[in-house]
């Protein structure tokens, strides 16, 4: 009784070249020479989908159904016979409204039988795609990021193919019902009274309306024009078509579904347009039972529409819409077109959009190949290799760990790292990766987060605090070794007069000693010596906390601000001065100290071993002078090791205050040195 007729693989001939703006049109399977190449049918031009998919291989489909009549995107596939689940993955705008469809044809190409696997948009159950020759699956979503990936997966009917996806853009007041929470699949859209299929350009969105023919329905049509609201977009040629009872009955069987998924819920939308005026028309609509619309009457060459607003689910499974006159109509029901849809609930949460949006360029901008396809999150079983993930909070989840080692990973290290704010764990060890760790991460790594970079070394010592030499940048690195020599010789004068005049006080005020720090001077050189060959090393304030033993002794308090003492990894003895707070010296002082002191060696001034540079903790770390300071040696203290000739001290004296003039070097090292009680 009921005759459903597929318009599938008919297509009729539709030479129109409109535009198609935001259409993204992928033959699955094409060879990317023909990127471009215009559908006969309907002028769109379809692209390969190397770029949005990893796996899977080309086929096309067998000879007796690779012939001129048939569409030519749907003459080639890509099949996937390795994976669980395989996605393609596209490009959306945030919070745009769009139709995507995949198509599969598939035409014996592997000489077996079609299979079974479902269809997920995104890692949301979309739809099943069960043994068939042809089948297409639509769905109308919002986006919710800069990438909808849909999937094929592999349920264990054979393997998965897919011939082309279609990502349509729609108008926002199309399909009000969907949100970024909830999107539909088309489970039918059919146009009643017609006998061709009808796409794009007919309609601009690209809608696939499949015609439909019963032998109780009549065929109703008309050549005039058809007023248009724009709610539903229907095409025109579709609204000029229509069906009424044969013989004039007074019921109209629309349709009846059975589902084949018993969770399926549907939402039902009729089309309707009359194309007679002269007597009343008049009909109750219903769904099942349920007298869904009473005494409707559709307009006159006018589109209107009805369609259920919740989500209907029969217990039975199966579905039927009838219309039936009213005692007062004077002629039989109608209908134009009609659409069923079922829900895709959005019940998987899903990868904050900010994090995928970052895998994504990560993927992309180091070409990783990988099963990174689809939500990188979910479902748990698919998650992205290397990647875990917070719990969820507000339907999605973010990426607190990525394992990148070993993945022949080559070029820089991408800021896009830093992206992923909520990371605790990095690794990018056993790549080929260079140049500079960014500063965020090295940052980031003194606290909340592991990073290994090359096997356990920690790459943060490498910075970019010296840019590569340019002629300006000579210049003002030439500045910055001079001025803080001529700080370093105040400094040294100062303090020969200071110690001079206050002599009384500088026991009680300078920080005990402790004996071991006095008595090292074999060990001296030879860390001295290793110290001099370390450049520029960055230090985390973690590190410095180890090393000086959560800042246990101070020894003395600098302009910069406090001073620690503190022991390497390697043994090797540092004084650790620490920025404080009131301190006058700024970071850019502090930069120009990083800069030029590692570069100067003088034998009597100290050298800088690194510094450390975080947001709230500045620092720099010198060689401890195991025997006495400077001034000790200068004055010829007692108990600071050799004492040294006084020609040597004029010499000193005199090669560091060299040329110093200016009030700017004012430097008040050793101006108080009074440690703080113990934290
Ligand atoms: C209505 O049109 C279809 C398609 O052309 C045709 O197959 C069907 O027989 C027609 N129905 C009637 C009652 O003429
Ligand atoms: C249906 O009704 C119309 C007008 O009421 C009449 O002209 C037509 O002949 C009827 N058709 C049939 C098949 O009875
Ligand atoms: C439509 O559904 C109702 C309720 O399920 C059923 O009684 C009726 O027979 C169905 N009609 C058709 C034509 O399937
Ligand atoms: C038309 O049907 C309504 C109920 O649907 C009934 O009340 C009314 O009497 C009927 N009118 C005629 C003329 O049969
Ligand atoms: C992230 O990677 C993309 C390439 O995939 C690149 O174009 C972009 O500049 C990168 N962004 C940052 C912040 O590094
Ligand atoms: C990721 O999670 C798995 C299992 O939950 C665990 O075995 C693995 O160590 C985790 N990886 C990282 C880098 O945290
Ligand atoms: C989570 O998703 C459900 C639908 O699955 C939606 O109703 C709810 O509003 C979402 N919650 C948040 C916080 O987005
Ligand atoms: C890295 O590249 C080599 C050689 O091209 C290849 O054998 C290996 O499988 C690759 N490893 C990964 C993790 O991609
Ligand atoms: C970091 O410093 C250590 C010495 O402390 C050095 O061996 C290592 O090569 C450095 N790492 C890089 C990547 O430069």
């Amino acid at each position: 009784m009921w005759v459903f007729v597929g318009a599938l693989l008919a297509a009729t001939a539709v030479h129109v070249a409109g535009q198609q703006e935001g259409f993204l049109s992928i033959d699955c399977g094409l060879d990317a020479k023909f990127n471009g190449r215009r559908d006969t049918y309907t002028d769109i031009a379809y692209v390969s989908d190397d770029p949005y998919v990893d796996g899977g291989m080309n086929h096309r489909v067998a000879a007796k159904f690779d012939v001129s009549s048939r569409s030519e995107n749907r003459r080639t596939l890509r099949s996937f016979p390795s994976g669980i689940r395989n996605c393609y993955t596209l490009p959306t705008e945030s919070g745009g409204k769009y139709l995507v469809r995949m198509e599969f044809f598939y035409g014996d190409y592997d000489g077996k039988t079609s299979p079974s696997f479902e269809v997920h948009l995104g890692s949301n159950y979309w739809d099943t795609f069960r043994n068939s020759d042809f089948w297409w699956s639509e769905a109308i979503f919002v986006a919710w990021g800069s990438w909808v990936p849909v999937c094929l997966v592999n349920t264990g009917g054979g393997t998965p193919f897919v011939s082309t996806v279609e990502l349509r853009p729609l108008l926002p007041s199309l399909y009000p019902q969907v949100t970024v929470d909830e999107s539909i699949s088309a489970f039918a859209r059919k146009n009643l009274g017609a006998d061709t299929i009808y796409r794009f350009p007919d309609d601009p969105y690209d809608r696939f309306w499949e015609w439909e023919v019963s032998s109780l329905w009549a065929n109703l049509s008309t050549k005039k024009t058809i007023q248009r609201e724009d709610s539903f977009a229907v095409p025109i040629p579709v609204l000029q078509t229509a069906v009424a009872p044969v013989n004039n009955g007074t019921v109209l069987h629309v349709g009846t579904w059975n589902t084949y998924k018993s969770t399926f819920e549907f939402k039902f939308f009729l089309h309707f347009s009359d194309i007679q005026n002269t007597q009343l028309r008049q009909f109750d609509i219903y769904l099942n039972d349920y007298e869904w619309y009473k005494k409707y009457s559709p307009p006159y060459l006018t589109a209107d529409y009805v369609y259920s607003t919740g989500w209907y689910k029969a217990t039975e499974g199966t579905y039927n819409i009838t219309l039936a006159a009213t005692n007062r109509s004077m002629l039989p029901p109608m209908v134009n077109a009609y659409e069923v849809f079922n829900r895709i609930p959005h019940d998987t949460p899903r990868t904050s959009p900010k994090d995928f949006d970052t895998m994504m360029a990560i993927k992309l901008e180091y070409g990783v190949k990988k099963n990174w396809m689809g939500d990188p999150c979910f479902p748990a079983n698919y998650r992205w290799s290397g990647v875990n993930c917070s719990g969820v909070t507000a339907n999605t989840t973010r990426i607190i760990s990525l394992d990148l080692s070993d993945s022949n990973l080559t070029g820089v290290i991408s800021d896009n790292f830093t992206l992923l704010t909520e990371l605790r764990y990095l690794d990018l060890s056993g790549n080929s990766l260079n140049g500079p760790v960014p500063k965020s991460l090295c940052k980031r790594s003194a606290g909340s987060l592991i990073f290994r970079y090359q096997s356990d070394e920690d790459m943060c010592n490498k910075t970019t605090i010296s840019p590569p030499l340019s002629k300006n940048r000579t210049a003002i690195i030439s500045i910055s070794i001079v001025v803080p020599m001529l700080v370093v010789a105040i400094l040294v004068v100062a303090c020969l007069i200071w110690r001079g005049r206050r002599k009384p006080k500088i026991s009680t005020h300078d920080p005990p000693r402790e004996p071991e720090l006095q008595s090292a001077p074999e060990s001296r050189k030879s860390n001295g010596d290793q110290l001099q060959n370390t450049e520029n090393r960055r230090f985390t304030y973690k590190e410095l906390e180890k090393f000086t033993d959560k800042f246990q002794r101070c020894i003395g308090k600098g302009g910069f601000g406090l001073v620690y003492y503190g022991r390497l990894e390697d043994n090797a003895e540092v004084a650790v001065k620490m920025r404080s707070e009131s301190s006058s010296h700024g970071l850019d002082e502090f930069l120009a100290e990083v800069n030029s002191l590692t570069k100067v060696h003088h034998r009597n001034l100290v050298s800088l071993v690194g510094y450390c540079w975080e947001k709230d903790h500045l620092a720099l770390v010198y060689e401890y002078m195991s025997q006495g300071n400077l001034c000790d040696h200068l004055r010829g203290k007692n108990g600071a090791g050799e004492t040294l000739s006084w020609a040597t001290r004029v010499q000193i004296v005199l090669e560091a205050a060299q040329a110093c003039e200016a009030e700017d070097c004012h430097w008040q090292h050793h101006h108080g040195g009074r440690c703080p009680p113990w934290r």
